[in-house]
């Protein structure tokens, strides 16, 4: 074996239909009395709040709540949730919803325990205290965050959506309950189930990729290419949102081990500039970044294809490695993802300064199979606009 790795894994994992009833019980078990529920208005109307609440009640927790995170949370949000938790004296921290709310539980834990303003993490510095108690709950199947090493936080300042990076991050309980997913509306399960594709797409073709993260990102490509589209048709479809839940989780432990690439760099920018849904730009971007990734790894990208369910009999290595790209603009489309950036809001006077902050995006860029270029990214965001 060529060099050494490291795998971060969160202690521990509750999977399955209803577990959130234990939440209670589990923060108990974890010697906390106090905890701060950070989480957003979809969430609190969907029912799910309640939930988490009625369980934390039963077991004696006393619940603090802050419902006020947007999608793309800046960094005034988290200071706000901050405030709270301080004020409140919490013990623990329960993010509760899309990759948002479980991000700026993270972030609030970080400032909990760790010296100095919010800006100094968004900008790289080592986060080196460990996070007081962080339980992640999510609500769609996308993100991973439950089980991953990232909170990502839009630096308002700069317009730019920075990530804090630590082990340290990764919560320390992850409850994984398909039942909170129910009801998604579909537009939500597409998004966030192509940026679920998104993460064991990049992790599997990246530069960090090791057997372990590997056999992660193989299995969740499969479970995606087989349960997306059902369960974007019908949300009471139990199997396709639980194997949709798995494959997620899945996919964040690929990826926080391995790292993601271009797409993330690219569509990272998009989110702090137009706001569009992290998914949306990762699904809009992936197969163009795929198309340019291909000559970098085609074996690889072949392996997603077969994954995917693509004939590959008769092809050629690069054919093979093409019917990747192919099967996910076809996903991408049959469950309704629109096709351009155009489409949603992006302006093509702005694409310049926009490769300009991907380029900025320097982990991801640096784990992407493939060098990339200024100019390259551009074109890049031009075939997808
Ligand atoms: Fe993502």
């Amino acid at each position: 074996m060529e060099q050494s790795f490291s795998l971060f894994f969160p202690p521990q994992l509750l999977v399955g239909s209803g577990a959130v009833a234990r939440v209670g019980e589990k923060v108990r078990e974890l010697g906390k009395s106090q905890a701060l529920v950070v989480t957003d208005k979809g969430v609190v109307a969907a029912g799910l709040l309640e939930r988490v609440l009625g369980s934390l009640e039963v077991a004696g927790v006393k619940a603090h709540i802050f419902d006020q995170t947007e999608p793309n949370p800046r960094d005034r949000t988290v200071i706000k949730a901050f405030e709270l938790a301080k004020k409140r004296e919490v013990d623990a921290i329960i993010g509760l919803g899309g990759g948002s709310p479980m991000d700026v539980a993270k972030a609030v834990g970080v400032l909990l325990t760790n010296p100095g303003p919010l800006q100094d993490y968004l900008r790289g510095s080592p986060v080196r205290n460990p996070l007081p108690t962080v339980v992640a709950i999510p609500t769609t199947a996308g993100t991973g965050s439950e089980v991953t090493q990232f909170s990502v936080v839009t630096d308002s300042e700069r317009k730019f959506k920075a990530g804090i990076a630590s082990p340290l991050l990764i919560p320390r309980l992850a409850i994984v309950d398909p039942s909170l997913m129910a009801s998604m509306p579909s537009h939500l399960a597409a998004a966030t189930g192509m940026d679920a594709l998104t993460h064991a797409i990049e992790a599997f073709v990246s530069r960090n990729a090791q057997p372990f993260s590997d056999a992660l990102s193989l299995h969740a490509i499969r479970l995606i290419g087989n349960y997306l589209r059902p369960s974007v048709a019908n949300g009471a479809n139990e199997e396709a949102r639980s194997q949709m839940a798995i494959a997620s989780t899945l996919a964040g432990m690929a990826f926080s081990n391995a790292g993601v690439g271009l797409v993330h760099a690219m569509s990272h920018p998009l989110g702090g500039h137009f706001d569009i849904p992290h998914g949306v730009a990762n699904a809009i971007l992936l197969p163009h970044v795929m198309g340019f990734n291909l000559l970098a790894r085609p074996e690889k990208f072949a392996q997603v294809a077969e994954a995917l369910g693509a004939k590959l009999e008769g092809l050629s290595a690069w054919q093979a490695a093409r019917a990747a790209t192919e099967a996910v603009s076809q996903l991408s489309s049959d469950i309704g993802i629109p096709q351009g950036l155009r489409q949603v809001g992006v302006k093509e006077d702005s694409l310049s300064q926009v490769a300009e902050d991907a380029l900025q995006m320097k982990r991801a860029i640096g784990w992407n199979p493939r060098v990339v270029s200024r100019e390259e990214i551009e074109k890049i965001y031009r075939e997808a606009w």
